[in-house]
């Protein structure tokens, strides 16, 4: 099919396409546009005033809808293998698409831990089939792995690697200096890293095992803990030009660091970091709210802000990290720490839109082309000829308020229960095919590996 010819319609001829979207305002790399889309093979093959020259199997009208490239969310635990009482892939990536979410990163705290080709391999056997949305997931970084983990890493289906500098939940740590200038150095694709100082970390339990107080946990894992491990681990990274992601940073002291550091780093923020402030989260949801790194006073909630308006933040992930309610009622700090949020990423991240502290394009370049450009992701990541047809469609206008019931979790709970919100997921497509329409899943979960662009290494992996 000859696109310009499609785009052009001299011939006056009628196309045919297996989705159209018509009457929408369209975000692409140029702005805000009044166009259509038709879309075939998974791709979008047409842009322009379609109606009247295209016909479809299915017809969405956008009319009144913001069409935004797909959202991509960088960081979701989904927990299969080994925690599936908490969240698998299928409930998973359905929540991911209820939530206007069509690609996600998923990670290897689970167990076992992935670590290695076969533990990718079974992670994407059961992802066929049963994932809504596309996928691709991390290797974990540690000493057993450290020396294989540039083959690893440009596996198929490979997110590239994801070091815990600081214990969080599961076993995978790496918070030696030898052992992390070993992950740094056998690698080049970007790695991602949860930056805590672990000795940091055991040296300050005491604090909040004597009160219980879960109140006290940004004391526990204080600015220091944070701010010390991201110094540490980009140093390491400038030292040898390694690609580096610090994830979801939480202080104004590390995004004041940062943004003289930003040659090989990128930064990600979460949603909860950007919306909760202590101490009224811990007061209003007690351990509910509870997530490490720790959501911190109003300050470093503004910081986070300013570095989105400066360009410091690469990249908004949910760190979707369920755990049941029984498990969350442990008392504190046996309570884990985590809260669903892949569902909720988009609803919360639109609300602050129509509340005007970014514009709908840096939402856009935050969850879809940021994501895409630092993980050289292949054909997403933007509304254009050739590329997958991943479409998230908002109504900016509707108001909705979020509920535990909306949430397709298998810990079906959410922090923002209550929470009245303006802008809101009404459809969702995947390479073409409709998955969520008027915010009712449709279809069957035909999610596939994402592609990325450096990833040459095809032997022995099936995805
Ligand atoms: O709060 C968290 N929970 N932070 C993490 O880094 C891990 C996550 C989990 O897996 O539960």
């Amino acid at each position: 099919m000859n696109s310009e010819v499609a785009e052009k319609f001299g011939g006056g001829t009628i196309e045919h396409a297996s989705l159209l979207v018509v009457g929408g305002t369209v975000l692409t790399p140029n702005g805000a546009e009044r166009i259509d889309l038709a879309c075939q093979g998974g791709r979008i093959v047409a842009l322009g005033a379609l109606k009247g020259h295209w016909t479809a199997d299915t017809t969405i009208d956008a009319t009144g809808l913001h069409v935004l490239p797909g959202v991509i969310d960088s960081q979701v635990h989904f927990r299969e293998p080994g925690l599936t009482h908490k969240e698998d892939l299928e409930a998973g990536t359905r929540g991911a698409v209820l939530g206007g979410v069509t690609g996600v990163f998923e990670m290897p705290n689970t167990n076992p831990l992935t670590l290695w080709q076969a533990d990718l391999q079974a992670k994407l056997d059961a992802a066929k089939g049963r994932a809504w949305c596309d996928y691709a997931f991390y290797i974990g970084g540690s000493g057993v792995n450290a020396e294989q983990l540039q083959s690893l890493e440009s596996l198929p289906g490979c997110a590239g690697v994801k070091v815990f500098m600081g214990s969080s939940f599961g076993d995978l740590l790496a918070d030696d200096d030898t052992v992390l200038r070993q992950i740094v150095r056998h690698g080049c694709r970007r790695m991602s890293v949860h930056a805590e100082d672990e000795g940091r970390l055991k040296e300050r339990r005491s604090i909040v095992e004597a009160s219980g107080d879960v109140c006290q946990h940004p004391e526990w894992r204080d600015v220091d803990s944070a701010l010390l491990a991201t110094q540490r681990i980009v140093t390491m990274a400038e030292d040898t030009g390694r690609r580096l992601h610090v994830l979801h940073v939480s202080t104004a002291e590390e995004m004041q660091y940062l943004a003289r550091h930003k040659r090989c780093v990128t930064v990600e923020v979460t949603p909860h970091h950007l919306t909760m402030a202590a101490p009224e989260c811990y007061q209003r949801l007690g351990s509910l709210a509870q997530m490490n790194p720790p959501v911190r006073e109003q300050r470093h909630q503004d910081a986070l802000w300013e570095a989105i308006r400066k360009g410091v933040v690469d990249v908004i992930g949910s760190d979707h990290a369920p755990h049941t309610l029984t498990e969350k009622a442990k008392p504190y700090p046996q309570s884990p720490s985590g809260m669903t949020g892949v569902q909720t990423l988009l609803p919360v991240m639109l609300d602050h839109v129509h509340a005007g502290r970014l514009s709908l394009q840096r939402l856009v370049d935050l969850t879809s082309a940021g994501p895409a450009r630092i993980f050289g992701i292949e054909g997403k990541g933007r509304i254009a000829l050739g590329y997958d047809a991943d479409l998230t469609l908002v109504d900016l206008a509707a108001r909705r308020t979020i509920t535990n019931d909306w949430i397709a979790s298998r810990s079906s709970w959410t922090p923002y229960d209550g929470k009245v919100v303006t802008g809101w997921p009404v459809h969702t497509v995947v390479r073409g095919q409709v998955v969520v329409r008027d915010e009712a899943l449709v279809g069957a979960p035909e999610g596939q590996a994402i592609r990325f662009l450096e990833t040459p290494d095809t032997k022995n992996v099936t995805v």
